[in-house]
């Protein structure tokens, strides 16, 4: 994927260095924009990568000292985990989910929703799912026995069986394509702002730290536990507007898949590695809360540019 354009002195600085101009320099962010695309940016180097980057850029001393100070910047927001009992953490885990207030931006899609505020969306949303479930897999190498089958019978779905054109990043193309978008990897992240950036930083942030696999963890549990009903209002959404069943075929997967993943995710994995890893309990919660938590500012950060008659995304 290509480079995005620089937000600020910072990100401005990383990618001149990436792309071999100058050397990197320790600067502070301007800003959240500057933030969360130069932390996007070192993230990245860990997935695909970027057009014409080193592939030794992923373990350079600087780079790793530069994302450390701005995952130090990130995490400062987001609270901090607190112990928990770990034979309570299913039941915990459907206490945060039932207590999630959050904007409603399902509703919004499937009821009243343009065409073009559903394509912003979509775009939005591309960043995560062209590489859906590639950020939870960093946990599989760090669990083992019941926690790691559980984690796999979840991945394993997500990646279609291993017959590409199930594969939920693939199937997402189909909805892609309907809306006429880009579909290279990473060809959205320029036109997202920093909410967006957020979502995908919090589970880099998670899944590529071994310290918070429990916060990974829990991060997946309330993503599955809070999807099976908005897909089915972003499958009808899609429908009102015409959509027809190749372009909505990502979101009315998840409405059946997720019901099943959603009770893995809560027992099997999360009840399960509680019950092996105690002292990590609490952590799973946690990663729980964050992710509602920033999908949350990232909705109503949609909403709010909707509701002024703007587009939610950087022009
Ligand atoms: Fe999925
Ligand atoms: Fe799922």
């Amino acid at each position: 994927m290509k480079l995005p354009s620089p937000r600020g002195s910072l990100s401005d600085t990383l990618i001149g260095a990436l792309g071999g101009a100058s050397p990197l320099a320790l600067a502070e962010p301007d800003d959240d924009e500057d933030l969360q695309l130069s932390l996007f940016i070192c993230y990245e180097l860990s997935y695909r990568s970027w057009d014409g980057v080193d592939d030794a850029w992923e373990w350079n001393l600087d780079m790793l000292r530069l994302r450390a100070g701005l995952e130090e910047r990130f995490a400062a927001g987001l609270g901090r985990p607190e112990p928990a009992d770990p034979e309570t953490v299913p039941a915990a885990l459907a206490a945060i989910v039932a207590a999630d207030d959050g904007p409603s931006l399902s509703g919004y899609l499937r009821g009243r929703a343009t065409h073009e505020q559903f394509r912003e969306f979509v775009t939005h949303r591309s960043v995560y799912h062209l590489r859906e479930a590639d950020p939870h897999s960093w946990a599989i190498p760090r669990l083992g026995g019941r926690v790691k089958a559980a984690l796999l019978e979840i991945q394993i779905d997500e990646y279609g069986g291993g017959a590409v054109h199930k594969m939920h990043q693939e199937l997402f193309k189909q909805t892609m394509s309907w809306f006429g978008l880009d579909l290279t990897y990473g060809a959205h992240v320029g036109v997202v702002p920093a909410p967006a950036l957020a979502v995908n930083n919090l589970m880099s942030y998670f899944g590529l730290h071994r310290a918070r696999r429990g916060a990974l963890l829990g991060h997946l549990a309330a993503y599955e536990m809070t999807s099976s009903l908005p897909n089915r209002a972003y499958a009808n959404g899609l429908r009102r507007l015409g959509g027809d069943a190749s372009a909505t075929a990502f979101y009315d997967e998840h409405v059946e898949a997720d019901a099943v993943h959603e009770q893995i995710a809560a027992h099997d994995l999360c009840g399960a590695f509680a019950r092996d890893e105690p002292e990590l309990a609490g952590q799973v919660l946690w990663g729980a809360k964050c992710a509602l938590e920033i999908d949350n500012a990232w909705a109503r950060s949609v909403l709010d540019a909707w509701a002024s008659g703007g587009s939610s995304l950087r022009v």
